[in-house]
């Protein structure tokens, strides 16, 4: 897969089907994709953490430390061309940074690949307000991505 996301960790739904990003959170990313002309299957769909927090509480962290080296092998062996943060926890386990809301969109790197973060997809079913510019970010990656071919 050219292009890699990178969630929280499992909810719910996805610690029962053992996926990601299957629950209510996963048809919205299942369309921003479909939106960005992939398909699912084209990408490939990470998360932070393995297991599924109590109550779906923030991983903390020693808990996203302990599965770090599983998320890189995983980026190791894909190789993705681009990487897509999604919300708050990717953004600071993987680059250490805080302030979704001023550094989405904005590219950086990571293990030596594009990075760029943008909004969680469960943010957005709260707040369908972020969406203009969740697809802002993500035009910026399918361009990105295009400008490659
Ligand atoms: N939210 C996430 O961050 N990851 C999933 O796999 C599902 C929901």
């Amino acid at each position: 897969a050219e292009l890699m996301f990178i969630g929280e960790g499992p909810g719910r739904d996805e610690d029962l089907q053992g996926r990601p990003f299957v629950g209510a959170a996963g048809q919205l990313l299942t369309k921003m994709i479909n939106a960005m002309q992939f398909e699912r299957e084209d990408v490939y769909i990470a998360n932070v953490v393995k297991c599924r927090p109590p109550n779906n509480r923030n991983p903390e962290d020693p808990e996203a430390q302990a599965c770090l080296p599983y998320l890189r092998r995983q980026i190791e062996l894909i190789k993705p061309k681009v990487l897509v943060l999604l919300g708050a926890v990717p953004l600071l386990h993987l680059l250490g940074k805080k302030g979704i809301t001023r550094l989405h969109g904005e590219w950086s790197e990571y293990m030596g690949i594009k990075t760029l973060p943008t909004f969680h997809p469960a943010y957005l079913l709260r707040d369908p307000s972020k969406k203009r510019e969740t697809w802002e970010d993500m035009k910026i990656v399918r361009d990105y991505l295009n400008g490659l071919k």
